[in-house]
């Protein structure tokens, strides 16, 4: 009780938001961004890759002709495109980033340990059309070990 206490008033203020390159994660990031711009905190944007889930999981990645290690790298890639498009320069937000290989919503309650935010779109590239939350949306709302947003497509930024 104070561990949590103390891990609570920590200096750490960090913001995790999940990008996986689609428009809601984007979303996502734009709304994390601008929530740190307002009360100071840093942002960690994770991708997570894997090698099963990737298949068809970017949309476009030409699947058959890349091994394991180059999902890494569309991953990376991926996460560095969207912040180009979505992070400003001049802001003085400052952004890092996490490339993890492992599956997302693992991924992402890891990372929220110690953070004071977890933020993630609704939907995401894959999941069934029609549904309102996404399998890892769904996951880190009933599992992260910290407050979490769930940004939704329309939801003004
Ligand atoms: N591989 C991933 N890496 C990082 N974040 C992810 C990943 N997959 C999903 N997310 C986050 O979770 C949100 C919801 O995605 P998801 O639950 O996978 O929905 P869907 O079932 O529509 O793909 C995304 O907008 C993104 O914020
Ligand atoms: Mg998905």
């Amino acid at each position: 009780m104070v561990r949590a206490m103390n891990e609570q008033s920590s200096p750490e203020r960090r913001i995790v938001v999940g990008v996986d390159g689609s428009d809601q994660s984007r979303l996502a990031l734009r709304w994390a961004l601008r929530q740190a711009e307002l009360t100071g905190a840093t942002v960690q944007a994770v991708i997570a890759w894997h090698y099963p889930a990737m298949v068809g999981g970017y949309g476009w990645a030409p699947v058959p002709a890349m091994d394991a290690a180059d999902f890494g790298e569309v991953a990376e890639k991926t996460l560095a495109a969207v912040l180009a498009d979505e992070a400003d320069p001049a802001s003085s937000v400052r952004v890092t980033t996490s490339v993890v290989e492992g599956i997302a919503a693992q991924v992402l309650l890891e990372a929220a340990n110690g953070a004071e935010l977890l933020v993630v779109g609704s939907r995401g590239h894959g999941g069934f059309t029609g549904a309102l939350l996404g399998s890892v949306s769904q996951h880190c709302a009933h599992l992260s070990p910290c407050p979490t947003v769930i940004v939704r497509a329309g939801a003004k930024e």
